[in-house]
């Protein structure tokens, strides 16, 4: 049995990443969940979790990461010997707006979490800490490149500040400590339980209410684009097999510009809903852009293939209709988000533009 804390779990990829490990690796763990229950938190995401599991092989905390009482006591209680650690801000334009909660969680938080397994694992080698970072930490490529391992670190907004430095800190206890830590640096992922500030989940509701598509700038930013579920099973696959003090990249393989994948999801939403692709091109809507808004990212992730085996499984194509049909048949979270936080996020209008 593995005692696993799994921070943020609440949130898009650790949900994800928590039914993943149900569904393919069950038999061996025990799961902890520790999550504040931000505004992208939501256990609705696991309802289902908690229903099977819940008080046996799964267990919700309810904490904040910053809390150093609270965390040392998940360690004792529940003999943790593994963390993947996810919690965080997220959210490159909430970091641009207000970067003061980015700087105490992603780099606080993940301190704090550091401490404590220092505390409790003392010597010992047969546990790990897993560290799930961005490809943002490498800063903006332009038209030729790929990001590799030993990119140099070269962070733009306060998010991918926030993730460079807490990167550097769990590098840091590996060398001075000793502690067992793997970090992974991947791109943007997409899939269902997604909050709806993000591009994709955005565009596709903002497409079911008629609402206008905000592409900021010329639209020709290039992003790596990643089925969350490919990046659960990379995540897997380093915290099993990765060397203990190395960085794996993990990414899609996939680049699109912006403007290009808008098109393309205009055309799908019109396949699954009857409306002509032209009703939802019309809706798109060139806006101000993101301040510092990075050009490109493009991951090289040939480590993780040639050390670990690990390849992608969901072609872009079938990740996108998965994820679509996951919104088109899932109206009661949308309407639960968007009644509760997601309506808090737009009153709050962080985004001014
Ligand atoms: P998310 O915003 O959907 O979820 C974040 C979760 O962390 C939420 O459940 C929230 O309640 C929780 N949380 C926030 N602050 C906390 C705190 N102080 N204590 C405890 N819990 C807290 O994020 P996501 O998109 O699932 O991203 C998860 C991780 O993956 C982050 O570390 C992010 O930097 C990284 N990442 C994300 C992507 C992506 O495309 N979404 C790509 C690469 C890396
Ligand atoms: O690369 C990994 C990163 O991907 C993760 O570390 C971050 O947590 C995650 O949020 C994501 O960051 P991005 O800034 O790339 O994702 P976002 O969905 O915010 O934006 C994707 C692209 O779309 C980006 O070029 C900005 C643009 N965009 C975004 C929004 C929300 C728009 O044109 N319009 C929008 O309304």
């Amino acid at each position: 049995m593995t005692n696993l804390l799994i921070t943020g779990s609440a949130g898009f990829i650790g949900s994800n990443f928590i039914h993943y490990l149900f569904h393919e690796h069950s038999t061996q763990l025990r799961i902890v969940n520790l999550d504040k229950l931000t505004y992208a938190g939501n256990l609705e995401n696991l309802s289902n979790i908690e229903k099977q599991y819940g008080g046996s092989r799964y267990h919700f905390v309810h904490g904040d990461i910053c809390d150093a009482e609270l965390v040392k006591k998940v360690f004792q209680e529940y003999q943790i010997d593994a963390v993947v650690h996810f919690a965080a801000e997220s959210h490159v334009d909430r970091s641009i707006y207000g970067p003061a909660e980015f700087i105490n969680t992603n780099i606080l938080g993940t301190f704090t979490l550091l401490e404590a397994a220092r505390e409790s694992w003392k010597d010992r080698q047969d546990v790990v800490f897993h560290h799930i970072s961005t490809d943002e930490v490498f800063g903006s490529l332009g038209d030729e490149g790929y990001f590799l391992e030993n990119t140099p670190y070269d962070p733009r907004s306060p998010y991918s500040a926030s993730k460079a430095s807490s990167d550097h800190l769990v590098m840091a206890y590996h060398h001075t400590y000793h502690l067992p830590v793997t970090i992974s640096n991947c791109s943007n992922n997409y899939g269902p339980y997604q909050f709806p500030e993000k591009f994709l989940p955005l565009m596709i509701l903002n497409m079911l209410e008629g609402k206008p598509l905000p592409l900021y700038g010329d639209g020709k930013n290039i992003r790596d684009w990643l089925y969350v579920e490919d990046h659960c099973s990379a995540i897997w696959a380093i915290v099993n097999h990765g060397k203990r003090g190395e960085t794996y990249n993990v990414g899609g393989e996939n680049e699109w510009q912006n403007v290009d994948l808008l098109h393309k999801l205009c055309q799908l939403m019109a396949n699954k809903t009857g409306k002509t692709p032209d009703y939802y091109l019309s809706l798109i809507t060139p806006v101000k852009d993101r301040p510092g808004h990075d050009r490109r990212y493009a991951i090289n992730c040939d480590k993780i293939k040639k050390e670990l085996g690990w390849k992608q499984s969901v072609d872009f194509e079938q990740g996108l209709h998965k994820t679509i049909d996951w919104y088109l048949s899932n109206p009661d979270w949308i309407q639960n988000v968007k009644t509760g936080a997601y309506k808090n996020w737009l009153d709050t209008n962080y985004i001014k533009r």
